[in-house]
């Protein structure tokens, strides 16, 4: 795509940025939509975030992603951060306004309800039942607040750290009872989501007995490299409805790109190709 001199612009600010799949889900977005505007990766050091952070209005940014090691900076930083953004601690998104404020946002509670029931639409009947979440790190927060959002009855957080997850419970609210990892309780449960590195290839295997899992429960694990985990694998193989990561970090764009481009792009199984060739 070539540029004219007013394309719009934004992109992702991270350090470092290199391994960020933004650009290219942002760059085929822009280009099958026909948009004159560019997402770039911006790699910017702890130390300068605050002045990049402040520069973006004035270079004429329509606004950015934000990613580690920022988002609690972005949190601060923002003229305006909506309430979701502060409950989850964390600022993804940025949008520039016309008067050259900055409002933060978090869409991975979005990302990740639009993934789940967009792949499954039947999973809105088990958040009717207790849901299990593994994790209390950053997307633990973004996930517990969308299901305590979503009206979800109690939320059963396992967590390697109790204090971790004590922390999270008091900051989201909601009806959370924290676990520890060898009392794990799926019984009765309509939903497990996996927010631990465990799994991810690399890793320690997330190493846990799913016999008590209801059969109809689905099971979601946001990490998407490799795409199948091994828990979805085996959660496939006794029938469960599986719902693999890759989706959350796709619909979670959905709102900053049309945010920036004024267009709401789609995600598509090509879409899904495409960024996981990168
Ligand atoms: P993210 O922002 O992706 O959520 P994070 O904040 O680093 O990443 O959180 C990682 C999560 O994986 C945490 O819940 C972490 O548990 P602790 O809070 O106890 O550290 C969990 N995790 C990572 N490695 C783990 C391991 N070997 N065993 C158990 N939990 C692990």
């Amino acid at each position: 795509m070539i540029l004219s001199g007013k394309a719009r612009l934004a992109g992702v600010l991270g350090w470092p940025v290199g391994h960020s799949r933004s650009p290219r889900l942002h760059g085929y977005w822009l280009d099958r939509l026909g948009i004159d505007g560019a997402y770039v990766p911006l790699p910017v050091r702890p130390e300068d975030f605050a002045s990049v952070f402040r520069a973006l209005p004035k270079m004429g940014f329509a606004g950015a992603n934000v990613t580690v090691p920022h988002k609690e900076q972005a949190l601060i930083l923002a003229d305006e951060v909506e309430p979701l953004a502060k409950r989850i601690g964390a600022v993804n998104t940025l949008v520039v306004r016309e008067d050259g404020s900055i409002l933060g946002l978090n869409t991975d509670a979005f990302g990740f309800m639009q993934n789940l029931l967009e792949t499954h639409p039947a999973s809105l009947g088990t958040l009717n039942r207790p849901a299990v979440v593994l994790g209390a790190g950053g997307a633990a927060r973004a996930v517990i607040a969308a299901l305590v959002d979503a009206g979800v009855p109690e939320i059963r957080l396992v967590n390697r750290s109790l204090e971790r997850a004590e922390k999270l419970a008091a900051d989201i609210g909601g009806p959370i009872r924290v676990q520890q990892w060898d009392r794990l309780d799926l019984a009765g449960a309509g939903l497990l989501v996996n927010t631990t590195s465990l799994g991810m290839s690399g890793q320690p295997p997330l190493d846990i007995d799913l016999s008590a899992l209801p059969q109809d429960a689905v099971v979601n694990d946001i990490v998407y490299v490799p795409l199948l985990t091994d828990l979805l694998l085996r959660a496939q193989a006794r029938g469960n409805p599986v719902v693999d990561g890759l989706g959350m970090l796709l619909w979670q764009a959905v709102r900053g790109f049309s945010l920036w481009f004024g267009q709401q792009p789609e995600v598509t199984a090509d879409l899904r190709d495409f960024v996981l060739k990168s």
